[in-house]
């Protein structure tokens, strides 16, 4: 089944426990926050006092994406305020199989994340431990960006590399999904989508509905 994630980043913050309430009633699958430290990337955008506060409004599952350096330093705060999943990229953790390792002893679903320039081959000795990989299509840091085509090629690559070790994580892509080209990511394999700006700028319900149609309508002709 596709999920789909939207990215609370392209929320209004002044009303975000409402905003995630009605996605969660028009039906999002996860809810995405995306975590940004200003070194990892440029901007900063909030940590566990907002997740902690906003994690009474949903029983969604609450997908965090540490764009951190080190994320390890925080898996424990990060459960505290009610993480499901924690995504860390292979890029920010120098030791990658201790961090999804730890992950895994706290309980949580663990999910690692690949900047556009990273292969996906870098994560062949720990696909084993991951529920989840993350596609970025864009270059981490800031909602409503345009999307990077050829990104689809290393969703395939490694799909490819999941099916030769008999692996199937989830493939969870991030950044300048719209309702025009999420098809793209469906068909090469993706299977959680994020969206910040195609969900919450506008009708943020009615958006949640027109995505998971498209997914019906996916699955209906897979
Ligand atoms: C970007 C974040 C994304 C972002 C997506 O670094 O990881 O989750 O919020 O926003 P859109 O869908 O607007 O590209
Ligand atoms: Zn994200």
């Amino acid at each position: 089944m596709i999920l789909l994630a939207p990215s609370v980043l392209g929320a209004d913050f002044k009303r975000l426990g409402e905003q995630i309430q009605s996605v969660d009633r028009a039906g999002a699958d996860y809810i995405h926050l995306d975590v940004m430290d200003g070194t990892f990337v440029p901007s900063i955008s909030f940590g566990m006092p907002l997740i902690g506060s906003v994690r009474g409004c949903t029983e969604r599952i609450f997908d965090v994406h540490m764009m951190v350096e080190e994320p390890s330093r925080y898996v424990d705060d990060m459960k505290r305020a009610g993480a499901d999943l924690i995504c860390v990229h292979a890029e920010a953790c120098r030791h990658l199989d201790r961090t999804i390792r730890q992950i895994k002893e706290a309980g949580l679903m663990a999910g690692a994340a690949l900047n556009p320039a990273t292969p996906p081959e870098v994560l062949r000795w720990v696909l084993g431990e991951l529920d989840l990989v993350l596609v970025m299509t864009v270059n981490p840091g800031f909602g409503g960006q345009k999307l990077i085509p050829g990104m689809m090629d290393k969703i395939r690559a490694l799909k490819d590399m999941c099916a030769s070790l008999g692996l199937s994580p989830r493939i969870e892509v991030d950044g300048g999904i719209t309702a025009d080209n999420v098809r793209l990511a469906l068909e090469a394999g993706a299977d959680v989508i994020v969206a910040g700006s195609a969900v919450f700028g506008g009708d943020a319900a009615g958006n949640v509905r027109r995505f998971k149609e498209i997914f019906r309508e996916f699955e209906g002709e897979a």
